[in-house]
C-alpha cells in the first residue's frame, strides 16, 4: 500500500558513507520523471553530485554539513520550458523522497533561498533563467526516526463542503 512508503518517509539529516549505487539513483529519478507535470511538459532535469570538490562548492554557500557527508547530492533543474517550476519542482522531489525510502535511502528537502539559488547555479553552470527550489542530499541514514503513525491524523483539518 502506498500509504506504508509515505509513512516510512522521514527527513534524515545524517548519513553513512556507504556508497548508493548508480542503479538506484537512476531508479529514484525513474520515479522522479513519472511525476505529474504542468501542461505535461516534463522540464525538470537532474544533477547528481558524487564529487567532494563539488559538494564543498555548495557547502561554501549552504553551512549543512550533510551537504559534504551524503554520499550523493541530487538537484532537481526545471528549465525554461516549465510553465509552473515550484509545482513542478516539488513534486519531482516528492517522488525522490518517497522512492528514497523504498530502497531504504535518507533525504531531506535542503531549501535554497533566492540567494543560495543563485549561488548555487553559478556553481553548477545552470542556466539563469533555469530555476531551482532545493537540494536533496541521499544516502543511507545514520540516525533512526519512527516512521509516521495513524496518530498524527487530524480529522478537524478536514472541511466539508466549505471552510
Ligand atoms: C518546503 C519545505 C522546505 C524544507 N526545508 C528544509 C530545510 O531547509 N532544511 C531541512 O533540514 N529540512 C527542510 N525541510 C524538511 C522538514 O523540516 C521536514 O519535512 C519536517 O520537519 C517534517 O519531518 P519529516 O520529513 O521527517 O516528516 C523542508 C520541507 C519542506 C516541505
Amino acid at each position: 500500500m502506498i500509504i506504508e512508503s509515505i509513512k516510512k518517509r522521514r527527513s534524515f539529516r545524517t548519513y553513512k558513507s556507504d556508497p548508493v549505487s548508480d542503479e538506484m539513483i537512476n531508479e529514484i529519478i525513474k520515479a522522479a520523471q513519472f511525476a505529474p507535470s504542468a501542461m505535461g511538459r516534463s522540464a525538470v532535469e537532474f544533477i547528481v553530485i558524487r564529487d567532494q570538490k563539488i559538494k564543498e562548492a555548495i557547502f561554501a554557500v549552504i553551512d549543512q554539513d550533510y551537504i559534504k557527508t551524503a554520499p550523493v547530492l541530487v538537484v532537481p533543474v526545471a528549465s525554461d520550458q516549465s510553465v509552473l517550476p515550484v509545482q513542478d519542482l516539488s513534486i519531482v522531489s516528492e517522488n525522490i523522497f518517497l522512492q528514497a525510502a523504498e530502497l531504504g535511502l535518507g533525504s531531506v528537502w535542503k531549501n535554497l533561498t533566492p540567494v543560495w539559488e543563485e549561488k548555487v547555479k553559478e556553481v553548477l553552470g545552470v542556466p539563469q533563467n533555469f530555476r531551482m527550489i532545493d537540494i536533496i542530499p541521499l544516502g543511507f541514514p545514520a540516525e533512526e526516526k519512527p516512521e509516521h503513525s495513524d496518530e498524527e491524523f487530524k480529522i478537524e483539518k478536514i472541511h466539508q463542503e466549505k471552510w
